[in-house]
């Protein structure tokens, strides 16, 4: 299932998103923590921001949240480029989430080694599944069409078997490690965030037009057995 929710404000949608953050974590327990996997980009420090809010932090049992992350830059955990690092700085350091709860991706070292690892940590947490069953996944969407690290004609779009890939970025001229787009899309709820009007024609693109995955990464999310929602303020929206 896929739907549309269109916001007035960049704010009001990142309040919306932080809004249904807490709905879905209220459910976990010890039993059932809430796994998610955020991304980096500018669109969700909003969203981390409010969550380390008064008003959304005390909604959420952070022992029971277990934070991964959807994509990280091969860089370490101080540097401004670190998704990490931004989830650290607005989100993670100003909630009682348990260390152990969070899951960074290694930037840094051997670049196949750490989406090994990376995979590893993953297949211990949801151990026993076929693919990662994220609880939600936040995802954006970049100019060029790219959603996490999978970017326009890169080798990782085609990845039918890892969960975590060092993918080669020729036009960044560097690795990205990502989650790969069936370990995406066996998530139960994705959430993307778009905001502004210089991702309004790339939007549209992605929704309304050929499918070319190819060129438009983000076409490739499709939950199999979860809710996809678009969170798109009205700039972003005006092509639509
Ligand atoms: C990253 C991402 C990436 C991001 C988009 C949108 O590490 O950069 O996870 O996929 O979501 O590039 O980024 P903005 O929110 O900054 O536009």
């Amino acid at each position: 299932m896929s739907q549309i929710q269109i916001f007035d404000t960049p704010e009001l949608l990142a309040a919306a998103t932080a809004r249904r953050f807490v709905m879905l974590a209220e459910k976990s327990s010890a039993e059932h923590p809430f796994s998610v996997a955020l991304s980096g980009g500018n669109t969700p420090r909003r969203v981390y921001e409010l969550l380390a809010t008064d008003e959304f932090k005390n909604e959420v049992n952070w022992k029971f949240v277990h934070a991964f992350f959807g994509d990280e830059r091969s860089v370490p955990p101080d540097d401004p480029a670190s998704n990490y690092g931004m989830a650290l700085a607005t989100l993670i350091s100003r909630v009682p989430i348990p260390e152990i709860n969070v899951h960074p991706i290694p930037g840094v070292g051997d670049h196949h080694e750490n989406a090994r690892s990376y995979e590893r940590e993953l297949r211990t947490y949801f151990a026993g599944s076929a693919w990662p069953r994220f609880d939600l996944v936040l995802l954006g969407i970049g100019e060029d069409g790219h959603t996490a690290s999978l970017f326009p004609g890169t080798a990782g779009l085609a990845e039918k078997t890892a969960w975590v890939i060092a993918n080669w970025v020729e036009q960044l001229n560097e690795f990205r490690f990502t989650l790969t787009a069936p370990a995406i899309n066996s998530a139960a709820e994705i959430l993307f965030l778009v905001t502004g009007g210089g991702k309004a024609s790339r939007l549209a693109a992605v929704l309304n037009g050929p499918h070319q995955p190819n060129l438009l990464p983000a076409q490739l999310i499709k939950p199999g057995q979860g809710e996809l929602i678009w969170m798109v303020d009205k700039a972003a929206a005006t092509r639509l």
